[in-house]
């Protein structure tokens, strides 16, 4: 990587970081997130299978159902630490250690306004509550990681002085808390390298996302030093979340080349497992596991990831459990669609992989979209219809007039053989309307009759695109059957009366 070059020098590294979860504590803090135990369970476990280090299942104290999960999770003889969280009081301290944790994770604030407008306690006390929560919560037998809420607002001395001292109380880690994500990375550098100087066991922090730096306070505070980053799984959390697990592992792994404990395969599996329990859906362009991560439109992104996956994919998607995707838009190009419908198994010559392009554009141009199925039936559609110098019968106009105190009315212009020919007729709705009229212009050279007509949209939705399939005999008994796909309900239904028209009168021609 070119850049690496550039910064070899000035950046201390750690060997390895440790990764703390804490989707069901922080992250179970989302707005309108709450999760059963059962499903506290199932998530640890996935965590689990994931490689974290620390799990922290919850905040006993705040609930008996938050109790029983955290006691759950604590007994499931997983290979994660489990930790929970409690207020540096004997009370909180007490429960978590009921509850079977590895570890207790207490926390006292030490930002001024925290200390006044909030506590309504001293420096002095605050010190004093955060040594006794230490040395109580070591007495009961478990790890200790302790964290001063809203570290980066505190008085940088008055902070020292607190880790240091609860280091000397027996603490086993210390961790920063950006609590109202108010840190820049260069101030988390700073922070850390200082806390380093002063303190021995390792250290971690907890970055909340407020302004967006979560994740990169975070990497900041490890290229300073820090041994341990706290993570929820999809950025969850308080407010704009916390630093996401699947960001950060994937820059400790690809970009700085630190080891973690993470299997980057189950990162996507684990991303939708919470998105699906929690109800919090993962935005679209979110990195690593948004839906849009590995997906690319335009033609010359299509062009060059068929081409050579690295051209526009910085990690190749299968990395992170996922798999690429080609989108049809009004971006899209040639080499796109077609790897696409080669992929869905069609082999189309290049003029009908031009129409579906021309109509996919089309579509896009409107701001509608094509999925896979709605490309699916244009394909199939396609390859049933003939190829244009066999269409006798164009259409050139069709006006189609309803209302709820009208009777629908068409009007049509069509070429046949060259010839222009128009016609009107009313129908009970806009397409019987519009059949019939072109029913009317068509018949000058093939009578036809009607034998089944079905409509159904590919997708759902009011902007799906409408499946038209027909059935038409003429006067020998001849059957054709073709479909059309289009935006536009009553424009599919033409087309495909069209479509049949021209397919029996090329049937006529060839096999009389
Ligand atoms: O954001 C925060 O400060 C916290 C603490 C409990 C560590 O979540
Ligand atoms: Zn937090």
């Amino acid at each position: 990587m070119a850049w690496r070059d550039y910064l070899k020098d000035g950046i201390q590294l750690p060997d390895r970081v440790y990764v703390f979860d804490t989707t069901l504590r922080d992250g179970e803090q989302t707005p309108e997130v709450s999760l059963t135990p059962e499903e506290k369970l199932a998530i640890a476990k996935q965590l689990d299978a994931l490689g974290v280090d620390v799990i922290e299942a919850g905040f006993p104290v705040i609930s008996k159902g938050e109790m029983e999960a955290v006691k759950t999770i604590s007994e499931a003889g997983l290979k994660a630490e489990i930790c929970g969280l409690a207020r540096a009081v004997q009370r909180d301290i007490d429960v978590a250690v009921d509850c079977g944790v590895d570890c207790v994770h207490t926390f006292i604030a030490t930002s001024e306004v925290h200390m006044a407008k909030k506590l309504k306690m001293t420096k002095e006390e605050v010190l004093a509550r955060a040594v006794e929560a230490v040395e109580y919560a070591k007495s009961r037998g478990v790890v200790v990681e302790f964290s001063a809420e809203d570290a980066t607002r505190s008085d940088w001395d008055f902070l020292l002085e607190v880790y240091t001292a609860v280091e000397r109380a027996g603490a086993d880690r210390i961790n920063v808390p950006d609590t109202v994500g108010f840190a820049i990375p260069r101030a988390m550098f700073q922070l850390i390298r200082r806390l380093k100087d002063r303190i021995r066991v390792p250290i971690s922090v907890h970055c909340h996302n407020d302004m967006g730096l979560a994740v990169a306070n975070s990497l900041a505070s490890v290229e300073a030093g820090a041994e341990q980053v706290h993570v929820t799984v999809n950025g969850l959390g308080e407010r704009a979340g916390n630093a996401s697990l699947e960001e950060l592992a994937v820059c400790l792994n690809v970009l700085y080349g630190i080891p973690t404990n993470i299997k980057l395969s189950e990162i996507y599996k684990t991303s939708q497992m919470v998105s699906s329990m929690t109800g919090v859906i993962v935005q679209p362009n979110k990195a690593i596991v948004g839906s849009n991560a590995f997906a690319h439109e335009s033609g010359i992104h299509t062009h060059g990831v068929i081409s050579s996956p690295d051209t526009y994919e910085p990690i190749s998607p299968e990395l992170v459990g996922r798999s690429r995707r080609l989108v049809a838009g009004k971006h899209a190009g040639r080499h796109g669609v077609e790897e696409m419908l080669r992929e869905m198994g069609f082999s189309l010559t290049k003029q009908q992989i031009d129409e579906i392009l021309a109509k996919v554009k089309e579509i896009g141009d409107k701001g509608g979209k094509v999925t896979d199925a709605d490309l699916a039936s244009m394909a199939e559609a396609l390859t049933g219809s003939l190829p244009p110098e066999e269409r006798r019968i164009r259409l050139e106009d069709l006006i189609v007039v309803t209302g709820n105190k009208t009777t629908p009315v068409a009007t049509v212009r069509l070429l046949i053989d060259g010839k222009e020919y128009r016609s009107s007729h009313f129908g009970v709705g806009p397409i019987d309307a519009a059949i019939k009229a072109v029913k009317n212009v068509v018949s000058e050279v093939a009578a036809f009759d009607l034998v089944e007509f079905r409509l159904d949209s590919i997708t759902g939705g009011t902007e799906a695109l409408a499946n038209v399939i027909v059935k038409l005999a003429d006067e020998s008994g001849r059957l054709v059957s073709t479909r059309a796909v289009r935006e536009d309900i009553v424009m599919a239904g033409v087309e495909a009366i069209i479509n049949a028209a021209n397919r029996l009168l090329y049937l006529r021609e060839r096999k009389p």
